[in-house]
């Protein structure tokens, strides 16, 4: 018989609160202001945020990598996995992109209240943004120099990102396993024609190469987004990272993680 009693589900044993499990306290002490400005905790809340979401995105994305690469040929249970981990990524980005209106609400003139007290201090040295930028493919060694300041743990986290498979080395072993060349561009472009072409024979490659195309586009949006914001906040000035600012940040906006699947479409 199973036991009577009146604590409701959840409620045995009351060691854990909302304020504990989520480490409430410890989260909202983060926020350490710098100046007086009002709109500077929005400044930080904002970035904070942003990085939350990367951890989570560097979660998703390297789940979807290794669903990719694990999956073996004629079982689709995997690319099913990876293509249900895209998704969420790409919805993830799409906050990410509207999440640059609310610091949009912040007027040029009361950014520049606290604005000098950043440098040099820039986005440019997120750790995330990089690893998921490498994850993603996009592996510019480069970048690891360029970082001012990075600890032990963020250098070997940046060098193991380098070092490992990328998303697109792991969709690569997904064509290879469905029988498709791989051997060098010439050969992957046929490939992605073959699947394009053949959709009800290559559903699950056709899904997935659509779905890191989204990846691939939503990445491209927040850098569109965030440069015109940039225009907006501080025009033509040099960042706090020391770059030139707004031409460094155009300069970004040609950059594709997955290249041929851009290419494709030219060839369709
Ligand atoms: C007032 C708002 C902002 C301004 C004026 C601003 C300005 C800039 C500038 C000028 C750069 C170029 C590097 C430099 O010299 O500093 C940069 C880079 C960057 N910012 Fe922002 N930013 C703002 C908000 C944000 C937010 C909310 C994020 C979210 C995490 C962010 C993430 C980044 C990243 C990741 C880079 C490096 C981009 C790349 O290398 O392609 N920024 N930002």
């Amino acid at each position: 018989m199973t036991e009577q009693t009146d604590v409701s589900f959840g409620e045995q044993g009351a060691q854990l609160t909302y304020g504990s499990y989520l480490a409430v306290p410890e989260l909202l002490s983060c926020q350490r202001l710098r100046s007086p400005a009002h709109d500077e905790l929005l400044f930080i809340t904002v970035h904070q945020v942003y990085e939350l979401w990367f951890q989570q995105l560097l979660h998703e994305a390297a789940a979807a990598r290794d669903a990719m690469l694990a999956g073996t040929a004629g079982e689709d249970g995997d690319l099913w996995r990876a293509q249900h981990l895209l998704r969420r990524v790409a919805t993830i980005e799409q906050v990410l992109v509207q999440q640059i209106d609310v610091l949009e609400t912040m007027t040029p003139q009361d950014f520049l209240q606290f604005r000098q007290l950043l440098a040099p201090a820039s986005g440019f040295q997120s750790v995330q943004f990089r690893e998921l930028e490498f994850l993603s493919g996009a592996k510019d060694p480069a970048y690891v120099d360029r970082f001012r300041g990075l600890t032990d743990d963020e250098r070997q986290r940046l060098a193991r990102r380098l070092a490992e498979p990328s998303l697109w080395d792991a969709y690569v072993s997904v064509l290879d396993r469905a029988g498709l060349p791989t051997g060098d561009e010439g050969a992957l472009l046929g490939s992605l024609r073959e699947v394009a072409h053949d959709r009800a024979s290559y559903a699950a490659q056709w899904e997935l190469a659509e779905s890191l195309l989204h990846h691939d586009e939503l990445a491209a949006a927040w850098r569109a987004r965030h440069v015109v914001m940039v225009e907006r906040m501080i025009g033509a000035k040099s960042g706090t990272g020391g770059s030139t600012g707004a031409g460094y940040l155009r300069s970004r906006l040609d950059l594709r993680y997955f290249p041929l699947l851009w290419e494709l479409r030219s060839r369709l």
